[in-house]
C-alpha cells in the first residue's frame, strides 16, 4: 500500500500520454506559439506500461488517462489494453475533449475502458470556437452521444469563465440532465499559458445561477472525489469543482505521471522525480515511486484570486496541457 505522510492512502494514477492537442483552449494553451518536448523524449507506452504495472502491484487501483488530448495517439487502445489485461477490475478512465471519440470509442471500450470524462464548455458554436479555437462543436456532441450509446460511464466538465460561457451554465445542465450524465463545473484556474483577460467565476457564482434556476441541496461526495455533489429535487446529480479550495487535500489519493517522465505528487507544486532511468529494474521504479510519494504536501499553495490582491498573486506556472489537470 501506498501512504504518504499525511496518512493518505495513494491509490489513484493520472497518466499524460501526451503534451499535444488539437484544440488551443484558451484556459489551457498560450496564444503565441510554444515548443512540445521533442518525441524522443517521450515515453512509448512499453515503458508507461512498466511503472504501471510496478504502481499496480503497489495499490494503484484506479488509472486515468489524460494529455494535452490523449486521442491525438490513435494507437491508445492499445495502453488500454495492457493495462486491463493486467489488471481486470482497475478503475480505467480517460479524460478527453470528445472530437476524435467517433473513431476511436469502439476500439477503446473492447479494449477494457470503463469510464470517460468529456469537456465540453458551450453548446454555441461561436464560443464554442472561440473558446477552443477548433469549429467543431458537432463533432464533440456526436461524441459525448456515441460515447453514452456504448455503455461507458460518461460525465461531462465545464471550465466557466466570467463573461464567455457563463451564461451558458443552465443550458450546459439541462444538456447533461437529458442524458442523465453528470456534469461538474470547474472553476477556472489561472495559470501562466492561459490567455491573460480570462477571469474566474468563483462557485458560489455558479452556485447561485443553478439555484435561481432550481432548487439544489448539496449531497455527501465521494471519497477523495476532488467535486462537491449537488442534486435538484429531480434527484440529478451534479459536481462544482474548485482547483482553489484545499479541502479536498485531505482527501487527495492521486499522483501523476506526465508525458515525459515526470512524476508528479502534487498538482500544485513544481516538484517532481524523471521516472526513464529507473525503468530497467523495478526495484528502482518502487524507490521512486516512494520518493515521490513521500514529498506529497500537506495541501495546495494558491489564493482563490477573487480573495487577494493581485500584486500577491501567485499562479500556477505548470500547463495542463503537460500535466493532464
Ligand atoms: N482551469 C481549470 N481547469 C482546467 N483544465 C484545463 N485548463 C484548466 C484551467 N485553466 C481542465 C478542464 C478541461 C481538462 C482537460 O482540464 O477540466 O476540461
Ligand atoms: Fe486541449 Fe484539453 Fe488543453 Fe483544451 S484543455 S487545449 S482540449 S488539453
Amino acid at each position: 500500500m501506498l501512504i504518504d505522510k499525511f496518512n493518505r492512502k495513494i491509490d489513484y494514477l493520472r497518466v499524460s500520454v501526451t503534451q499535444r492537442c488539437n484544440f488551443r483552449c484558451q484556459y489551457c494553451m498560450p496564444e503565441k506559439p510554444f515548443e512540445w518536448t521533442p518525441k524522443e523524449d517521450l515515453l512509448s507506452y512499453e515503458q508507461m506500461f512498466k511503472f504501471i504495472k510496478v504502481a499496480i502491484d503497489k495499490g494503484i487501483k484506479k488509472i486515468r488517462i489524460t494529455g494535452g488530448e490523449p486521442l491525438v495517439r490513435d494507437d491508445l487502445y492499445k495502453l488500454i489494453k495492457m493495462i486491463s489485461s493486467y489488471k481486470p477490475d482497475i478503475d480505467l478512465a480517460l479524460t478527453t475533449n470528445g472530437y476524435l471519440l467517433k473513431q476511436q470509442i469502439e476500439k477503446l471500450k473492447n479494449a477494457g475502458l470503463k469510464r470517460i470524462n468529456i469537456s465540453i464548455d458551450s453548446l454555441e458554436k461561436e464560443t464554442f470556437w472561440y473558446l477552443t479555437k477548433k469549429n467543431v462543436l458537432e463533432n464533440v456532441l456526436e461524441g459525448i452521444d456515441l460515447a453514452i450509446r456504448s455503455g461507458l460511464i460518461v460525465k461531462l466538465n465545464s471550465v466557466i469563465i466570467k463573461n464567455i460561457n457563463e451564461n451558458e451554465i443552465i443550458k450546459l445542465y439541462n444538456f447533461a440532465k437529458k442524458r442523465d450524465i453528470q456534469i461538474r463545473f470547474i472553476e477556472y484556474m489561472e495559470n501562466e499559458n492561459a490567455y491573460s483577460n480570462l477571469k474566474t467565476l468563483c462557485s458560489k457564482d455558479i452556485i447561485k445561477r443553478i439555484k435561481q434556476n432550481s432548487p439544489i441541496e448539496e449531497i455527501d461526495k465521494k471519497e477523495n472525489s476532488a467535486a462537491k455533489l449537488f442534486k435538484d429535487k429531480d434527484n440529478y446529480t451534479f459536481g462544482i469543482i474548485e482547483p482553489y479550495d484545499d479541502s479536498f487535500c485531505k482527501t487527495c489519493n492521486r499522483i501523476r505521471l506526465s508525458a515525459n517522465g515526470d512524476l508528479i505528487p502534487c498538482l500544485y507544486y513544481e516538484d517532481s522525480l524523471n521516472i526513464k532511468k529507473s525503468l530497467y529494474n523495478n526495484q528502482k521504479i518502487e524507490k521512486v515511486l516512494n520518493e515521490v510519494i513521500e514529498k506529497r504536501p500537506e495541501k495546495n499553495k494558491w489564493s482563490h484570486p477573487t480573495k487577494i490582491d493581485t500584486s500577491s498573486k501567485q499562479i500556477s506556472s505548470r500547463a495542463f496541457y503537460f500535466t493532464g489537470g
